[in-house]
């Protein structure tokens, strides 16, 4: 049995970096209705690696904008103040997910291109479902598995009696976490986004990715989250990190009002995105 607890986890997860300064700022800047594009022009040059990679994703086929943004106040015009702050949490987070997660017999990137997926699907569901918060979709999806980045980091060797057990019985990730180590990624991953003062509905869909049923703030972004997640397993982009056996929740799909149909509307247009795959690309 594991004999990590979940407190020396949450010492790990205070081990974490803080989000990076630059993104506070910007977060900040953009609930303050006097802000004005010069202002988060200005924070964010003063990062010039986060600048690049916010442009970089700005002019991906996700946004199919069919001119060249070529800076970050065009990408505040076209996109808006609150579209550009996923895409720069997004730039900011990418190296903490980019690392290859050994524990969860990943791929190099592979955490990285399932969250990204997951946050592009969780956009294009929100859309599809009438969410009027697309960002607060990208951003949850982004960080869900945000955990197993901790989890990876404390507890390779019990993680291999993981993997043993989901092998052996044909269970799922969570199952076997739940199990073994008595709490799961989907805890972990909330307990950061508490740490960085991600709002409560946030550190919700978080938490209750796999079981968005038990949502009560705010249950249809955790459907989101969840159904974003499944997407992105269905379609082969992270099955290393959830593992084949993930069902889709019927009562998420009810709950946004999505039959098959536009599910498959939505990995449609994933496919065509993905095309090009640099989007997962950071440099
Ligand atoms: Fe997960
Ligand atoms: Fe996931």
């Amino acid at each position: 049995m594991g004999k990590i607890s979940l407190e020396s986890i949450v010492e790990a997860v205070n081990d974490l970096p803080a989000l990076p300064q630059v993104v506070v700022q910007v977060i900040k800047l953009t609930e303050d209705p006097d802000s004005t594009a010069q202002d988060i022009n200005y924070i964010l040059n003063q990062d010039q690696a986060i600048t690049a990679r916010v442009l970089k994703m700005a002019n991906s086929a996700f946004y199919g904008f069919p001119r060249r943004i070529g800076s970050v106040t065009d990408a505040i015009i076209l996109l808006g103040f609150r579209t550009l702050r996923s895409i720069v949490m997004a730039a900011s987070v990418s190296d903490i997910l980019n690392k290859e997660i050994e524990g969860y017999a990943l791929e190099y990137g592979e955490l990285w291109r399932h969250s990204q997926c997951a946050a592009m699907a969780a956009r294009l569901i929100a859309r599809k479902s009438k969410f009027a918060f697309l960002d607060l979709a990208y951003t949850a999806a982004l960080l869900h598995d945000i955990g197993k980045v901790i989890l990876n980091n404390t507890m390779k060797e019990t993680y291999r009696e993981v993997v043993a057990l989901v092998n052996e019985e044909s269970i799922s990730f969570i199952e076997a976490e739940n199990k073994i180590l008595g709490f799961n990624h989907a805890e972990v991953g909330a307990r950061v986004a508490d740490k960085w003062n991600l709002p409560p509905e946030t550190v919700e869909a978080i938490q209750l990715h796999h079981s968005p049923e038990e949502a009560q703030v705010n249950p249809r972004l955790t459907a989101i989250v969840h159904l974003a997640d499944a997407i992105c397993v269905s379609m082969g982009i992270g099955m290393g990190i959830d593992g084949l056996l993930y069902p889709m929740s019927g009562e998420a799909m009810q709950l946004l009002g999505l039959d098959e149909l536009e599910i498959e509307n939505v990995i449609s247009e994933l496919v065509d995105v993905f095309a090009d795959q640099q989007i997962f690309e950071l440099k």
